[in-house]
């Protein structure tokens, strides 16, 4: 595999230089150099509140940063918004809103409709088959507040996948779910991986992310340590990232 900083800009789906995000002034994320190399599974790993969230939002532009540069595929973030899918994370969307689980799919297809048009026979049926790809098929007309907590997961899922996407950003997505959907969730990350997208994923298990993924960015505030799995969990590494509560993970059998 390559080292991180042998990549050249060219092989990058992102770019991130000196990236640095505050919120009323407390920094949050602190000068973060990143680059994502096209056609890869990559985990941000660190602990809670580490900006695992706002580095997500700030490569999309949902953010001003402080200072520091974004390009996705060598362009600005306004010119390449179409090419990037989003699964935020749970508990920051408003899951009330009065709408059933195939509507909330078709969203992930305004980008290629238009806000202002009506969805076409063929949105809808690529949305239903999204949704039978994620297991969701029978709950289509089912509305979202009546889905339960793993099952609201996969039709945002099914939403990002919809939208066709070159980049996706998925914010947690095996939280609360069950380990069968969890297995069913990866396999769709990696057949997306293995269809040269690339995929970015804020994950929090230490024991699956070599199993899962390619590389790994530790994140605290700064960004510890980025390469492989193999060469980045240390328990230096997560001694950094995760402080004084890391001594259960140096007992961790994925790194010793
Ligand atoms: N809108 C906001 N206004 C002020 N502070 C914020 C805001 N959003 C996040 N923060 C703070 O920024 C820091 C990073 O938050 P962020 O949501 O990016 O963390 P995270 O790594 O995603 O955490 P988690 O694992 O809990 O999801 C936290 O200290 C958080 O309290
Ligand atoms: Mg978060």
């Amino acid at each position: 595999m390559v080292k991180p900083d042998r990549l050249t800009d060219l092989e990058c789906a992102v770019v991130v230089q000196d990236l640095t995000v505050a919120y009323k002034e407390k920094p949050v994320l602190w000068d973060i150099d990143l680059k994502i190399p096209k056609g890869v599974l990559l985990a941000i790993v660190g602990p809670n509140g580490a900006g695992k969230t706002t580095l997500l939002r700030s490569i999309m532009g949902m953010i001003k940063p402080a200072a520091g540069n974004v390009a996705i595929f060598g362009q600005s973030i306004a010119a390449k918004k179409r090419s990037i899918g989003y699964m935020p994370q749970r508990g920051t969307v408003d899951w009330d809103f009065p709408t059933d689980a195939l509507d909330v799919v078709m969203m992930g297809r305004y980008g290629h409709i238009g806000w202002f048009k009506r969805p076409s026979v063929n949105d809808k049926k690529l949305s239903l088959e999204a949704l039978d790809r994620v297991g969701m098929a029978d709950f289509a007309s089912r509305p979202l507040n009546q889905l339960s907590g793993g099952q609201q997961q996969r039709v945002f899922l099914a939403r990002a996948l919809v939208q066709d996407a070159d980049l996706y950003f998925m914010d947690e997505p095996f939280v609360g779910v069950d380990a069968v959907t969890e297995q069913a969730i990866i396999e769709l990350l990696k057949e997306l991986r293995n269809q040269s997208k690339t995929v970015v994923v804020v994950h929090h298990d230490l024991q699956t992310l070599a199993d899962y993924f390619d590389w790994v960015s530790l994140l605290n505030v700064r960004q510890i340590a980025y390469g492989s799995v193999a060469d980045v969990l240390t328990p230096e590494n997560l001694k950094i990232t995760y402080g004084g509560r890391s001594s259960f993970l140096m007992h961790n059998p994925v790194i010793t």
